[in-house]
């Protein structure tokens, strides 16, 4: 359970989710979000703990276990695969975000952010991120520390720590929220987060000044509740197929969702009254908490102490979280290819390097229109693809298969609910409401409904 606090609690609660809600406009994009996460993450995620939790084994090989107890198409065995691929390319570009927060340890422990205004915030981030050599620099020792864990197993010692570590993080979010409250435009944060304003959040304008309507908003909040609670990929079934049987499947994964997006919320308190009052752009992009918390280290008494824990709790979720995106190829290896734990890791691991090394030049050499896609560079789309796509249709398909393959028997024993109501009810949402929503979300983005 706190394992899987730690896989979810990461860079999508304090980098992600602040950075898309600015981008998408605020309010009406929480709320969607916010109901993506109770009628679709929630019973996704029970379901994929109880799959790894029945199947004992890697995503992988359990799927493969589980269509031929239960007699099902073995085409569900693509949700172990597609798993693997979607970690691999999430952790390809977490791990260049992961070094910015690392190399912001550094900047706050030498004082970098002392007296910072919205510009000279802009400009220091803009310099890490013109720097290849430091990006890449950054992203080889976190792909490092990622590796070295995994490579000892799941329940070493970042577990222990991370119990320690996650309430640190949450207390001075508190500390930082109340800054914000004090030094910053906080009415207009709280607005801007919770007033819900549908026409202003689904409505695109062209240069030419013509408005109309866009489906992108539900498609990004909906892979962001995938992706802030690990879900989609097999982390999370991974880590099910350790947890002990008398363990309660679903009241686990209502405290995981709550503290996570706790911890989303605490971080847009935070940053956005201090985005207003320093005269930020709340769209920035990704590099948003880059360019407004320093500005509030800077400010603050005690400010060069808070930033530098700051950062160093916010490596230490990132790398909590990393390690579950490696896990699931990792057990696979160990447990089919006979390969050890520690080389199984530096293989996966020496991948992800290879493929990371795009994301960091995405901000510099590869920055040019040359090189993008659709007007996004190879980070923006590996961001973009593996949460609203790849992610929703592994969910989807943990949905699909628990809900209608496996049948009810299966689920019923696993988890164990003393209500057979409550169980109606996830058996029902499960089935109908979840994949629905996916469904229907996909076909809105693409403009069929
Ligand atoms: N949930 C983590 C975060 O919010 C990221 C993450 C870890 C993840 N493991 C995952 C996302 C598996 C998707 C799938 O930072």
């Amino acid at each position: 359970m706190l394992a899987a606090v730690g896989s979810a609690v990461g860079l999508g609660n304090i980098w992600k989710f602040p950075y898309i809600t600015g981008e998408y406009g605020g309010g009406a994009f929480v709320l969607v979000y916010l109901i993506c996460i109770a009628l679709i993450g929630i019973p996704v995620m029970m379901a994929e703990i109880l799959l790894g939790r029945r199947g004992r084994r890697s995503p992988i090989n359990t799927m493969r276990e589980l269509t031929r107890s239960e007699g099902t198409s073995p085409v569900w065995r693509l949700v172990g695969w597609g798993g693997v691929l979607t970690g691999f390319l999430i952790l390809s570009f977490y791990s260049v975000v992961a070094g910015w927060a690392f190399a912001y340890v550094f900047e706050g422990a030498i004082g970098s952010f002392n007296g910072l205004d919205g510009d000279g915030a802009g400009a220091l981030f803009g310099d890490l991120t013109a720097a290849p050599d430091r990006l890449i620099f950054w992203h080889t020792l976190f792909i490092g520390m990622t590796v070295l864990v995994v490579a000892n197993g799941v329940r070493s010692g970042l577990e222990r720590l991370i119990t320690w570590l996650m309430p640190l993080l949450f207390v001075l979010l508190a500390i930082l929220v109340g800054y914000a409250m004090a030094a910053g435009d906080f009415a207009r944060g709280l607005h801007f987060l919770f007033d819900v304003d549908f026409s202003r959040v689904f409505t695109v304008c062209d240069e030419a000044g013509q408005c109309g309507y866009t489906a992108e908003p539900v498609l990004v909040a909906m892979g962001h509740a995938f992706f802030t609670l690990s879900l989609g990929m097999g982390a999370i079934m991974a880590y099910g197929s350790y947890m002990p049987r008398d363990a309660s499947i679903a009241s686990s994964t209502i405290m995981i969702a709550i503290a996570d997006t706790l911890v989303a919320l605490m971080a847009g308190l935070a940053i956005f009254p201090l985005v207003f009052a320093n005269g930020l752009e709340p769209g920035a992009g990704p590099g948003l908490v880059f360019v407004s918390l320093p500005i509030a280290f800077g400010a603050m008494p005690g400010g060069q102490f808070f930033g530098t824990l700051f950062f160093i709790l916010l490596v230490f979720a990132a790398w909590s979280s990393s390690i579950s995106l490696v896990e699931p190829a990792v057990a696979w290896l160990t447990e089919n290819e006979h390969l050890s734990r520690p080389k199984a890791a530096w293989i996966i691991g020496g991948l992800a390097w290879v493929l990371g090394i795009g994301s960091a030049l995405s901000f510099n050499l590869w920055s040019g229109e040359e090189y993008q896609i659709f007007g996004k560079t190879l980070f923006d789309i590996k961001d973009y693809v593996t949460a609203n796509i790849m992610l929703p249709l592994g969910g989807l398909a943990i949905a699909l298969f628990t809900g209608w393959a496996v049948g009810r028997r299966l689920p019923e024993s696993e988890l164990g609910m003393r209500s057979a109501r409550l169980f109606g009810a996830w058996h029902f949402t499960l089935r109908y409401i979840a994949p629905a929503g996916i469904v229907l979300i996909f076909l809105n983005a693409i403009g069929v409904v």
